[in-house]
């Protein structure tokens, strides 16, 4: 079955994921493309309906982004927000100008709430707005919708094209019943049902990794985070037993994680796992390294010497799973906004391990949706809801060099601070929470003893990209029992501080 599909062309927004994220979550799919898509490679995807994002050039500018010519006669109902209002506006003949200042933040915009777009709301509305240029003169055919003191146009409609624009962006948290307008152009204009949910995407899927692997033979790597343990669970679904998973160990996971996945993944599902406890080879690498970047390179090579050599005792193999996910894909610089980064999932094959073809199934999925994929199908809440960990583990936790009584006085810390947290309910406003092992010592006192310890620093933070985040302000009756279990249960640990620095300045990890 194909699903009914929304085009969200890229003009370079910031939001732009997030709008594919909202369609989404009405149970619409979406897919971001490239905003000069061509009008064949449109047409044979055959959209339900087609979303601009916005984006910072002027429509006025030499290499002002366009779409292709003739789109708007296609007879697909177009939404276009901020600098895809401003471009439907200049290309169907309207007037784009200036403004003297920019404006930005949420603002009244009074709208005509007889038309389909705005169906439900009020006549006033906090919507977020964040523009310079504005449409001064709506085209030939189109009416006026709202507007705001500043912005004479801020909402247009040709309802016979079922052409819409906004100025302001409704996919943003600011814009109060933002995702309604998304909702109404959707199930409204677009005519679509709303077919998109997560227990067809996991049956289909079972059913397409079952037709192209048959039975042949897939690997995967498999860490215990969120993203590789739903493509294994996926896999293991479709293929059983031909599905191999190896889980490389390096012993800087958190106390009992190694375990705890493990369990899930031989008992719960009954795949066929390889374990490789090679804790004692990455710390004699570790040996004395106190650099986070080598520590990180280190760490990063030796884990694919190890998955080489399981590699090999397997031999050739026709399929490689990875846990690629959406954002990964975006960020590879698939639309105009997007050359951030090149991630390491998307295009770059690894050349240490024989296979025949890649094999990613999650890579249509935003992370709520591969958790929602997740727990379909039965793989704990824990595990599920995990936060990130990152992939050098605790090593990049404990400054200075490594060794492995640091780690057992790290891992004990660090999981009375998570259990904690779960006892005070704040495991799911938290967004990343962890210890880390300074390498101060202090003096202290214990008993009648004078002590000289290890000093204990808890980190915790809010956020929802993890590109920026604040400190988290945990109650001081929560800090203070935590850093009272840490002191009297874990030996060689003397004083526990709480870092109370945001992101930026500093980052979320300490190396
Ligand atoms: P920072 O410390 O840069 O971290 O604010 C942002 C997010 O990235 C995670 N992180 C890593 N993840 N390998 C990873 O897989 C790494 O080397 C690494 N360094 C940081 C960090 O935990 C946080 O979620």
């Amino acid at each position: 079955m194909k699903n009914e599909l929304i085009l969200i062309l890229d003009f370079g927004g910031q939001y732009n994921q997030l709008i594919a994220r909202r369609v989404r979550e009405c149970n619409v799919y979406s897919e971001v493309v490239p905003y000069n898509i061509s009008l064949e490679k449109i047409k044979e995807k055959n959209p339900k309906g087609i979303i601009f994002t916005g984006g910072p050039s002027s429509v006025y500018g030499k290499d002002a982004p366009r779409c292709a010519e003739g789109l708007f006669d296609l007879g697909i109902p177009v939404l276009g927000i901020c600098y895809g209002m401003q471009l439907m506006t200049y290309l169907l003949g309207g007037k784009v100008a200036k403004a003297e200042k920019r404006e930005y933040g949420t603002t009244d915009v009074s709208i005509d709430n007889n038309s389909l777009l705005f169906q439900g709301f009020e006549k006033q509305n906090g919507f977020l707005m964040s523009h310079t240029d504005f449409v001064e003169k709506v085209p030939e055919g189109f009416k006026n919708i709202g507007s705001t003191l500043s912005c004479p146009n801020a909402a247009m409609e040709n309802t016979k094209k079922k052409l819409y624009g906004i100025q302001f962006h409704p996919e943003v948290n600011n814009s109060v019943n933002g995702t309604q307008v998304i909702k109404n152009f959707l199930f409204n204009i677009c005519g679509c049902t709303g077919d998109w949910i997560i227990s067809s995407f996991v049956e289909e899927s079972i059913a397409k990794l079952k037709e192209k692997i048959g039975d042949k033979k897939a690997l995967c790597a498999l860490s215990g985070g969120v993203d590789s343990s739903v493509a294994a669970v996926l896999l293991s679904k479709a293929i059983g037993k031909n599905l191999t998973c190896i889980f490389v160990d390096h012993g800087l996971l958190r106390k009992n994680e190694g375990d705890e996945v493990e369990n899930i993944f031989r008992n719960q599902f009954d795949i066929n796992l390889i374990r490789v406890n090679a804790k004692d080879r990455f710390l004699s690498k570790l040996a004395g390294v106190t650099d986070p970047e080598r520590k990180r390179k280190i760490i990063g090579e030796e884990f694919i010497r190890v998955f080489e050599e399981e590699a090999k005792k397997i031999g050739t193999v026709d399929f490689l799973v990875q846990g690629t996910i959406y954002p990964d894909v975006i960020e590879s610089g698939l639309g105009k906004s997007s050359v951030i980064k090149s991630h390491h999932n998307v295009g770059g094959l690894p050349d240490y391990v024989d296979f025949k073809e890649i094999v990613e199934p999650l890579r249509d999925l935003f992370k709520d949706e591969v958790r929602q994929t997740g727990l379909e199908l039965g793989i704990p809440e824990n595990l599920v809801f995990r936060q990130p960990f990152p992939g050098p583990g605790l090593a990049i936790r404990i400054i200075g060099d490594i060794t492995d009584d640091k780690l057992t006085i790290l891992k004990e810390a660090d999981s009375i601070f998570r259990e904690e947290i779960t006892n005070a309910g704040l495991h799911k406003s938290i967004n990343q929470y962890f210890a880390v092992l300074t390498n101060l010592k202090s003096v202290g006192v214990m008993g009648d003893e004078r002590t000289y310890d290890y000093t204990i620093a808890l980190r915790a933070v809010e956020t929802t990209d993890f590109m920026t985040g604040v400190w988290s302000k945990i109650p001081y009756s929560v800090l203070e029992k935590v850093s009272s279990r840490i002191v009297n249960e874990v030996k060689h640990v003397n004083r526990v501080v709480y870092d109370i620095t945001s992101k930026p300045p500093a980052t979320i990890e300490w190396e």
